[in-house]
Order: C-alpha cells, then sequence, then structure tokens
C-alpha cells in the first residue's frame, strides 16, 4: 500500500511517501520520501507558534513541499492518503485536510479506490517505533513486543500507556497541567533562550550541574501514572526571581544574548538550573515509566515524541531498560519531532483497523 502523509498540525509543514505492507502482524514501511519544512524561524521572534502565521506559512509551504515530490512516478498514484486531524491548531490543520480533500479530488481521476483517512497526531508519535530499524527489519516480531509502555512526550502532550498489542491499549496517565515540553518551553523562556526551548535547554544544560538546585519533582510518589509540570517551572521562576533579588546578578537582569561568552559565574548559573530542571522533569519521566513497566511486566518500552529528542531522557530510559531486560525503541531524531512518515505509519494501523476519523480538525482529539 502506497500512503502520501500530510501533517500540519502546529509549526511543520510535511509530506511523506511511504510504501507499508505486513498487515498488523508484521508491518513493515519503506519511506520514500520525508520532507519537512520547519517555521521555527519565523515564529521564533514571537517566543512561541502564532496560529494565523503557522496557516499562511502551511498554505504557501503544501505546494512546494508537493512539488519537490511531484516529479516521481510514485507521487501520483497513492492508494491512501493520510492526513493528521487532531490534535494541533485547527487553523494549522484545516490547511491540511483541505490540501488532503483537493488533491484527493485531482488524483482520484487515476486512482478510483484512493481514500482519504484522518489520523490523530499522538498516534503518529506513538506508532514511531514501527520506523525503528529493529522493528521494520523484522529482527523482532511486533507481537513479542507486547505488553508495552508507551510514553508519548512533546509539547502538548504527556502521556503514558499500556499496549497489550499493536491496537489495544490503555491511558494509565497525562499531565494534569501543562506537558513536558511546554514546561521545557516556558523555562526557556525565562531564561530568555530562543523559542523551541527544549534543545536550548538540553544544549546549556550539558555545562551544567544537575543536582546543583534541588527543583521539586512533582507527583513522583503520587501512586497514580498522572504527571504536572506546571509547579516546576512555576519553581524555576521563583529561584530566578530570588537569585535576581539576593545577588546583582547583572547578567539575569539585563541578559540581551544568551551567547554571550561566560564571564564570571552567571553563564555558570544558567546552565545549572537547565542541568537541574531538566533532571527533575526527566526524573519524573523515567520513575512512572519504570514503575509501570514493572508493574505491568512490561517486554518493551517506547518513547516518542519531540521530547524524545532529548539525550538524557533517551540514556536514562535506555538504562532503565537495560536494568528490567526489556526492549527499548526511540525513533530516530528526524522522526521524534513533527514529521508526516510518522502519520503514514499510524495512517497504516487506521486503515487495518477500518477506523474512520472524519475529516475535520479537531484541536482536542485525544487517544
Ligand atoms: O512532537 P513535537 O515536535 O510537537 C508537538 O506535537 O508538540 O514536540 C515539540 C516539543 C517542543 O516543546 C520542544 O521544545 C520539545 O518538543 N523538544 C525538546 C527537545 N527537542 C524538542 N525538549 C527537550 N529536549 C530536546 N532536545
Ligand atoms: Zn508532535
Amino acid at each position: 500500500m502506497k500512503i502520501l502523509a500530510i501533517e500540519t498540525s502546529c509549526d511543520e509543514t510535511a509530506l511523506a511517501i511511504l510504501e507499508a505492507e505486513g498487515g498488523l502482524r508484521a508491518p513493515r514501511f519503506k519511506i520514500l520520501e520525508n520532507l519537512v519544512s520547519s517555521q521555527i524561524a519565523i515564529h521564533r521572534p514571537y517566543g512561541g507558534v502564532v496560529p494565523n502565521l503557522a496557516k499562511r506559512e502551511h498554505l504557501k509551504n503544501l505546494p512546494i513541499l508537493f512539488q519537490k515530490l511531484s516529479p516521481k512516478p510514485y507521487t501520483l498514484n497513492p492508494d491512501v492518503i493520510a492526513v493528521t486531524v487532531g490534535p494541533g491548531l485547527e487553523p494549522a490543520l484545516w490547511t491540511g485536510i483541505v490540501f488532503a480533500e483537493q488533491l484527493s479530488k485531482k488524483l482520484k481521476t487515476k486512482n478510483l479506490k484512493l481514500k482519504t483517512i484522518g489520523v490523530n497526531h499522538l498516534n503518529g508519535h506513538l506508532y514511531s517505533f514501527l520506523l525503528t530499524e529493529k522493528v521494520n527489519s523484522h529482527q523482532l516480531s511486533v507481537k513479542s513486543l507486547f505488553p508495552a509502555i508507551a510514553l508519548i512526550v512533546s509539547g502538548g502532550h504527556t502521556v503514558l500507556l499500556k499496549m497489550e498489542s499493536l491496537t489495544k491499549m490503555k491511558k494509565l496517565g497525562e499531565t494534569r497541567d501543562d506537558a513536558v515540553g511546554e514546561a521545557f518551553d516556558k523555562v526557556a523562556r525565562l531564561l530568555e533562550l530562543p523559542y523551541p526551548g527544549g534543545p536550548e535547554i538540553e544544549r546549556i544544560a550539558r555545562e551544567g550541574n544537575p543536582r546543583a538546585i534541588a527543583f521539586p519533582r512533582p507527583m513522583l510518589h503520587a501512586k497514580n501514572y498522572d504527571f504536572s509540570f506546571s509547579g516546576l517551572k512555576t519553581s524555576v521562576l521563583y529561584y530566578l526571581r530570588d537569585q535576581r533579588l539576593t545577588t546583582n546578578n547583572q547578567r539575569l537582569k539585563t541578559k540581551s544574548s544568551y551567547l554571550r561568552p561566560a564571564t564570571d559565574g552567571q553563564v555558570k548559573l544558567e546552565a545549572d538550573i537547565s542541568a537541574s530542571f531538566q533532571a527533575a522533569a526527566i526524573d519524573v519521566l523515567v520513575a512512572k515509566t519504570e514503575r509501570a513497566a514493572r508493574e505491568f511486566k512490561a517486554k518493551s518500552i517506547m518513547l516518542s515524541g519531540g521530547v524524545a529528542a532529548n539525550s538524557a531522557l533517551r540514556e536514562k530510559l535506555s538504562v532503565v531498560s537495560r536494568k528490567l531486560s526489556v526492549n527499548f525503541f526511540a525513533p530516530r531524531m528526524s522522526l521524534n519531532t513533527d514529521n508526516a512518515a510518522i502519520i503514514g505509519a499510524a495512517g497504516y494501523i487506521a486503515c487495518l483497523c477500518k477506523e474512520r476519523l472524519p475529516l475535520s480538525a479537531d484541536g482536542n482529539l485525544n487517544l
């Protein structure tokens, strides 16, 4: 089955073409194209994604990306068009849906059986493990991976799931307030680092001491699998405020460029704050994932979503997985942040399950 996938839920315009085969027992994918046009530079001056700018850019970029695919013969005859319908920014989601519908009308003249299906963006992240080499090359059979614990960590979501099989799953917990990626972005803003904050915090944290500041580990000991990151972000805010008050910290007061070379202990402080915040957030994610893996005797742990690009998180979960002797999946970097290949993979699973989401944007769509 040839799938043309479209992703426009946030600030990446993405198109992909995949060949999928093998059914639910042994799904296998060949990514023929995976094009992403990032809008980060456009939103950066605003410190976050501006929905109407995102919409404008998607409208501009979708035909350009499609043009890049078009000369190839396989672009012209997909069996399925898979498009993200939510969650995300509704004006942005609509651009992808309308583009999919227009394309479908045009391509249907060549292929009457062409189907257009809606995909849940979170399923895209969830099923991204199917695109990893280990699964895709059939080194491991899909059946042998379950039960599994899946942790989806992105800018909008933090969800822990128990997967009984590829299609049977239960949500164990989720964030009660901010998503973990949102917390990274907000803390970065407090430190006047550019958007998106996750990669910036990670970069600066490498120079810092993760034990320098004892930030709280929210809900670490709560007997459930929920998360909360808004209090952690507030602790960073208070800590910064106290530092500004108690020290004559000119850099934190007047900071205009985070790239200013370290001339004193102030850059070190920023690195310590980043490292200590990151450690607190990761500790909670890892502890709850480990507890779930033990409780449900998981055979695998799957990490996905934009925050899965964080090497410290990947490393800690991989250590836990080795300790528990379970498989660990974290897709390669380009498949963690938003892209259309993962939407194509989720689209294939949706087709096999005959799941039908309406072709209508739903900003709050959940799992
Ligand atoms: O999955 P994604 O691309 O978009 C959503 O579906 O939300 O995730 C974006 C989020 C942003 O909050 C970004 O700061 C975070 O992922 N992120 C990171 C890293 N790279 C991206 N967070 C921590 N460390 C990173 N290296
Ligand atoms: Zn995402």
